[in-house]
């Protein structure tokens, strides 16, 4: 699937719930209203099916809180079993300790951590979760062999000077740090301007920094820096026609709607709805080839 802009559809990032048992101060609701039903695993796995007929090959599952699924073992495992290249998922992180397990065993390799601090009462105001559930989670998928990576949305006086001690944190549990600017969607305004913190001076930093950097074409052409044996990269889409020019995803909302941009809520298109009412994979594959035509950049260059 290519859409109008040259840009191929690899990816997919499905939230599963928007149900969540934390409360970030930040949480942009992955760009989601108040949506109701959820997909059933079926309904999920038959999706992804369709879409890897389509050329589908990265799934990520995200929320809310995917771990509130408590089917998460089988969608995983029924996602891992139809060959895609890469299954992961985007957690708190809160229940890991009891669910990482069953995760792994259904093929679970790759998880993404939302740790938008390391001192626990930052983390406790932040979020309204306790820090050292998060850190033996982290613990446990780690040493069960699961790739971690730590998201950390920066924030001006909450967490800007936190940057080195998260550095640490990654480096010491031997995983990969996200840094992530602040974006403006679905938060209070408010918020937005006392708090968006611009990371171009922690880019420069970490490229000082840096034994050497890479650009990872598939994912918005984001840079990654590796300082010794840690993994860093930089997210930066505000603003960024260069992020949208990379983009390669398309979005499922939780109650099935295939959305082509995070940033726009006008042009979803229902997927689950044809589903229940007996529509053919022949049907939802068109569904998806009408999503990525109505994929277009976000941001643009300015003509
Ligand atoms: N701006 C940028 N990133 C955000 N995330 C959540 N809310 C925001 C926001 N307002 C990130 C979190 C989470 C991922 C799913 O999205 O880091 O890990």
């Amino acid at each position: 699937m290519i859409d109008p802009f040259g840009r191929t559809v690899k990816g997919l990032r499905v939230s599963l719930t928007q149900r969540c048992n934390l409360k970030c101060v930040y949480c942009h609701h992955e760009g989601e209203g108040g949506g109701s039903s959820e997909m059933t695993l079926d309904e999920v796995l038959r999706m992804m099916r369709v879409a890897k007929s389509v050329g589908v090959r990265r799934v990520k599952y995200t929320g809310g809180e995917p771990l509130l699924r408590l089917d998460l073992a089988e969608i995983i495992g029924g996602t891992v079993a139809m060959g895609m290249d890469d299954v992961a998922i985007t957690t708190n992180g809160t229940l890991l300790k009891q669910r990482a397990h069953a995760l792994w065993d259904a093929g679970l390799r790759r998880i993404n951590v939302s740790l938008p601090s390391v001192r626990p009462c930052v983390y406790a105001s932040l979020t309204k979760g306790a820090l050292a559930e998060v850190f033996s989670g982290i613990k446990i998928a780690k040493d069960l062999g699961i790739d971690v990576k730590i998201n950390a949305v920066i924030m001006k006086d909450i967490n800007d000077d936190e940057v080195d001690e998260l550095l640490g944190y990654a480096r010491g549990i031997g995983g990969a740090l996200q840094l992530i600017e602040l974006e403006d969607l679905n938060l209070d305004a408010e918020f937005f301007r006392r708090h968006y913190f611009d990371l171009s001076g922690v880019e420069s930093r970490l490229s000082a920094m840096a034994d050497r950097v890479e650009t990872r074409g598939e994912m918005n052409n984001r840079k990654r820096y590796l300082i010794g044996s840690l993994t860093v990269e930089v997210v930066r889409p505000a603003n960024s026609a260069h992020f949208c020019a990379n983009c390669t995803r398309l979005r499922v909302t939780s109650d099935g709607r295939l959305k082509p941009c995070l940033m726009r809520s006008d042009n979803l298109i229902d997927a689950l709805g044809p589903m229940r009412s007996g529509c053919s994979d022949s049907d939802i594959r068109r569904l998806f080839e009408e999503a990525s035509k109505l994929r277009e950049p976000y941001y643009r260059q300015a003509s």
